[in-house]
C-alpha cells in the first residue's frame, strides 16, 4: 500500500503493519462495546522527507472527544518535567517586555500553570473540554479549539505575536501538521520560537517500542524529518535536545528562517541519524520484524504462565496497551485485568482487547504472581511505588524479559 505524505505529498510506503486496531485511548465501558471504531494500523516513511507517519486518516473529532482520558499531571515525573520547562522558558525566551506564550494542547495546565503563576500573558489551546476545565481551575487562560493556520491568525489578531509557541506530546498527534507549521509562521514574532517535544523515532527504533504507534500518533518525528518539514514552510530547525521522558523524546526548536543560528546539536544529531539509517525504509522493516518477535515471545510466556496456574495482571493502561494487546491478540484469558491510577480509565476496558481497568488498590490486594508493565516508560516511578509487590515484573521493551 502507498499513500502520499501529509507534509510534502511524496510517496509513503507501508513498512510496519500492526493489524486492525481500535483507538488507543478509547477505553469504552464494558457494556458499551457495539460502536468500537477499528482501522488498519499501518506505519510508513516518506521517500522524500523521511517523515514516519500513519497511513490511515482518522478524523481528529473522533479522537479528541470531551472525555479524552489522558491527564498530563498524573505522573509526578511528568509534572516536575513541565514545571522545569516553564522555569527554563521564563529564564530564556520570556524575558522581554510583556512576553506572550501560546501552548498547543495545554492538557490540564501542567506547564502553563507555572507561567500563569508568574503573571505572564499566555494562552492554552485545548480542544478537549474536560482537561481544559482542569487547566482553567489552575488559573490558566484556555481557548477551546484545535490549533491550525486559522486559529493562529485569530490569536495573533487578538493578542499580538507570540514569543514562544510550545507543545508537548501533541504536535506529532496533529495530522494537519502542515497547517500547524503555517500557523506557527503566522503567530510567531520575528524572533519567536516554536518549541515542541515529542517521542523520538530513534528511541522507538532502539527500544522496539512499536506500541508508540496508535491512532493519535499521526507522526513519529526525527531530526531529519522535522528539519525537512520546517524548511517547506519557511521555518528552520535551530536546536534539538534529546529527553528521557516518555521513553525517549526529542525537543525541537524552530525559528523563522534566518532568524537564528542553528546550534551545533542539529548537525551532530543529523549525522548520528544518518549513521543509524533512521531515514531508511529498511530501518522500519527491521523494527517490524522485531515487533513480531516480541509478539511471539510475549504470548508464549503468558500462555506458559497460564498453563502453570500463575496469576498474571497488567500494570498501567497507557494508550500503548491498546496497540500491544490488540497486535498480540492478548485478552482477558491471558491478562484478566490491568490497574491504572487514572480515575477516568477505571471501570472501563482496554479498547479491542476488553481487559478491564481497575484501581491500583485492586492490584495491591490481589498481589498476582506476575505483572506485565505496560506503562514501561514510568518503570522507575511505578516500581518504587509498588516496592511491596512480591511477584515479578514482565517487560516487553526492548524485548520480553522477566525482572
Ligand atoms: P503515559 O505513558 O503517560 O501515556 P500514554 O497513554 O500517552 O502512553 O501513561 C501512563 C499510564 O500509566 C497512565 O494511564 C497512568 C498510569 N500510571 C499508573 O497507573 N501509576 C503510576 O504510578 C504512573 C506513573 C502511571
Ligand atoms: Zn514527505
Amino acid at each position: 500500500m502507498e499513500t502520499s505524505c501529509r507534509i510534502c505529498a511524496g510517496p509513503v510506503k507501508g513498512s510496519v503493519d500492526l493489524g486492525v486496531q481500535p483507538r488507543g485511548n478509547a477505553f469504552p465501558k464494558a457494556d458499551d462495546l457495539a460502536g468500537e471504531f477499528f482501522y488498519r494500523l499501518l506505519v510508513g516513511m516518506c521517500d522524500s522527507c523521511a517523515m514516519v507517519q500513519l497511513m490511515a486518516d482518522i478524523p481528529q473529532e473522533v479522537r479528541y472527544h470531551d472525555q479524552y482520558p489522558y491527564r498530563a499531571s498524573n505522573s509526578t515525573v511528568h509534572s516536575d518535567h513541565f514545571a522545569g520547562v516553564a522555569r527554563r522558558l521564563l529564564r530564556t525566551e520570556l524575558t522581554g517586555f510583556d512576553p506572550f506564550i501560546v501552548e498547543i494542547g495545554c492538557n490540564d495546565g501542567v506547564m502553563l500553570a507555572s507561567i500563569a503563576d508568574a503573571g505572564l500573558r499566555h494562552l492554552g489551546v485545548e480542544p478537549s473540554q474536560e482537561v481544559a476545565a482542569l487547566a482553567k481551575s489552575k488559573g490558566v487562560r484556555v481557548l477551546s479549539s484545535f490549533f491550525d493556520e486559522e486559529t493562529a491568525g485569530e490569536i495573533r489578531a487578538q493578542h499580538g505575536p507570540a514569543d514562544v509557541i510550545f507543545g508537548a506530546n501533541v504536535i506529532a498527534h496533529i495530522s494537519h501538521l502542515d497547517s500547524v507549521l503555517k500557523g506557527a509562521v503566522t503567530l510567531l514574532g520575528p524572533n519567536g520560537v516554536f518549541v515542541f517535544e515529542e517521542p523520538y523515532l530513534g528511541a522507538v527504533v532502539e527500544q522496539t517500542a512499536f506500541d508508540l504507534f496508535y491512532d493519535e500518533h499521526s507522526f513519529v518525528f526525527s531530526v531529519s524529518s522535522i528539519r525537512a518539514a520546517a524548511r517547506l514552510f519557511g521555518l528552520e530547525l535551530v536546536d534539538a535536545e534529546p529527553l528521557a521522558i516518555h521513553g525517549g523524546s526529542m525537543r525541537y526548536t524552530l525559528a523563522k528562517r534566518g532568524a537564528r543560528t542553528p546550534a551545533p546539536a542539529v548537525a551532530e544529531l543529523l549525522a548520528d541519524e544518518r549513521a543509524r539509517r533512521l531515514d531508511r525504509h529498511a530501518t522500519l522493516e527491521d523494527l517490524s520484524r522485531r515487533a513480531e518477535r516480541v509478539r511471539e515471545d510475549l504470548t508464549a510466556l503468558l500462555r506458559e504462565l497460564r498453563a502453570d496456574g500463575k496469576r498474571v495482571a497488567g500494570y498501567g493502561a497507557p494508550a500503548k496497551i491498546t496497540t500491544v494487546t490488540n497486535y498480540c491478540g492478548i485478552g482477558t484469558d491471558l491478562i484478566p485485568y490491568v490497574c491504572d491510577s487514572t480515575p477516568s480509565k477505571q471501570d472501563r476496558v482496554v479498547a479491542g482487547s476488553h481487559i478491564p481497568v481497575v484501581p491500583p488498590s485492586v492490584f495491591a490486594e490481589d498481589s498476582p504472581d506476575y505483572a506485565v508493565l505496560f506503562a514501561w516508560n514510568h518503570a522507575k516511578e511505578i516500581m518504587a511505588k509498588e516496592s511491596g509487590f512480591t511477584g515479578r515484573w514482565i517487560v516487553y521493551v526492548p524485548e520480553v524479559r522477566i525482572l
